[in-house]
Parts: C-alpha cells; structure tokens; sequence
C-alpha cells in the first residue's frame, strides 16, 4: 500500500481527497508534479484514485481515516513513513442545512471537529516542519460561506469564517519564512457536498447550475502556487465578498436568510 515518494518530486498531503474539490485538488497537484498522501474516510475510492495518479508517475500514499474523530493519528502515521509534506491542503469538510434549533448536535460537533480542530490541529503539527525546512505551502479550503453570518447554516458559516481568519492570519505571521497560507473561498460548486448537507431545499442551490469541482480546483492550485492569501474562485463571488463590507451586517444577514430559505418544502 504505502511507498516511500521519490525525492525529487515535492510531497502534497490533501484531505478530503475522495471526492469533490479534493480528488480534483490531489489531481491538479499530481498534474503539476507532486507526489500525493491522500486522505478521508472511504479507502476505496482512495485507492482508485491512488491508481490513476500513478500511472500517470506520481507516487502515492493512501491514509483512509476519520479526521473529526481522530485528527492526530494522521501525524503520528506520516511520521512512522517518513513523509514531510511541503504542501498542506486542508480541504475535508461538510455542511449542514437546517435551523440550528433542529439540526443535531452530535453532527454540528462533527462538522465542528473536522472544519474547524483538524485542520488547526493538522497545520499546527506540520508547520514546525515547514519552518525547519525554509519551505511550505498551506492550503485551506473555506467558503464564500466565511464573509458573513449564514441562517440555515449558522455553524457552517461560522466554521468557514474561523477558516478563513485563522489563515490569513497565519500567513501575516509566516510572511518572509518561506511558508505561505492561501485560504480558498469557492461559492457554491457542484460536488458531494449539497447532499451531504442536506442541502437540496436551499434555494442557494436548489435548480441551480453550479461551477464544477474541477474548475475550482484548478484555481486553488494557481492562487496556492502563487502564495495568495485569498483566494476566491469567480467575478459574481468575488464582488459578493467584497459587498459585504460595505452593506450592514443585519441586512447581508437578512439577505442570505433570503437567498438560503427552504423551499419547496413547509418551512
Ligand atoms: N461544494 C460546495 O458548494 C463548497 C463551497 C465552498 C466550500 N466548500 C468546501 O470544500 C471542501 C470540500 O468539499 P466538497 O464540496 O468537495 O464536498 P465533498 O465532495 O462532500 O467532499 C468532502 C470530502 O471531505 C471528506 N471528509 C468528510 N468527512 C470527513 C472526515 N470525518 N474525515 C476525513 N475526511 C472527511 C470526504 O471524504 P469521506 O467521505 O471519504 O471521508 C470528502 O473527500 C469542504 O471544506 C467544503 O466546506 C464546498
């Protein structure tokens, strides 16, 4: 299962790698000459993609495991392989659509544990490294979700905000060491995660064509390559972001109320 990665090529570790933006993240990082340690839950989808990268030359590590119930195992593994990975993509996370007084709270602990304490965990064990080393890329991937309060996905939003100041801070700390932290923010993308979400009556993404994980991917890649601090995918996302600023809270809170309602559905 395991092989030591050739030296020559450098080391990407992506969670989050079995579907989605990560699969299309671990392929872009492959395309532009990385070796992979891809990680989530289901191995078998791991290993097929596993398979595919390295028969186009990459060597690949697969690490199958739950990173909300156990986010330290996965450096104690790469430890005991001697990988040291120069890029960090902390991209595993989920959603979950609903008011906050009927979703459960063992899922929103979840999300909480995987959105939030891994990838801080994660980067905070692989930053001495980094630093040691002079050298580093992190990417964390949060959301246009992070620029404002969300109803219907209050601890999501909130999750994706914690992401997206945590790195930039981070990166204003690292500027001149040779380690950059670029937090990805896509708008909605077409992948597993409206299901897992359960997010089909949100009329954010209800009968909605949605930009694909692929292209989203491959401009996180680029803003990561460049060392952006942000990095948002698509002009209309962009101004969103950039509205925001300059709208009163309560009313960009209103307003994604609004654009976030269940429909189709007794609310
Ligand atoms: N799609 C969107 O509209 C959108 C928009 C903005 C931001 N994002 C963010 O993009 C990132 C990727 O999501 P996606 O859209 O690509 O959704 P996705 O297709 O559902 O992918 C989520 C990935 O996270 C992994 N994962 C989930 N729970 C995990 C756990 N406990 N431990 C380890 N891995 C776990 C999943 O693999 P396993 O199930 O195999 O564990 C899967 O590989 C997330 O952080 C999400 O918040 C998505």
């Amino acid at each position: 299962m395991n092989a030591k990665p050739a030296s020559h090529r450098p080391l990407a570790l992506v969670t989050g790698a079995s579907s989605g933006i990560g699969l299309h993240l671990s392929e872009e990082l492959a395309a532009q000459g990385h070796d992979l340690v891809l990680v989530a839950r289901r191995e078998s989808a791991l290993q097929s993609l596993a398979e595919r990268l390295r028969r186009q030359g990459a060597t690949v590590t697969v690490i199958a495991l739950d990173l909300a119930a156990d986010p330290d195992t996965l450096t104690a593994r790469l430890a005991a392989l001697g990988l040291h990975p120069e890029v960090l993509v902390n991209n595993a996370g989920f959603g979950l659509f609903g008011k906050h007084a009927d979703t459960d709270l063992a899922d929103e602990q979840q999300l909480i544990d995987l959105n939030i304490t891994a990838l801080t965990r994660l980067t905070k064990q692989l930053l001495p490294g980094m630093l040691a080393r002079g050298r580093g890329r992190i990417l964390n991937v949060a959301s246009t979700a992070a620029f404002q309060p969300g109803p219907y996905m209050a601890v999501y939003y909130a999750s994706k905000a914690y992401v997206l100041s945590y790195s930039e801070a981070l990166a204003e700390e690292l500027r001149g060491t040779g380690v950059s932290v670029t937090a990805l923010c896509p708008g909605p993308t077409a992948s597993g995660f409206q299901d897992r979400a359960a997010m089909q009556q949100s009329a954010l993404v209800r009968n909605k064509r949605l930009p694909s994980a692929q292209s989203v991917a491959r401009y996180g890649v680029q803003a990561l390559m460049r060392g952006r601090t942000v990095a948002i995918p698509g002009w209309l996302n962009c101004l969103m972001a950039q509205s925001v600023r300059f709208t009163p809270r309560r009313v960009v809170t209103r307003l994604v109320a609004f654009l976030s309602r269940p429909v189709g559905v007794a609310a």
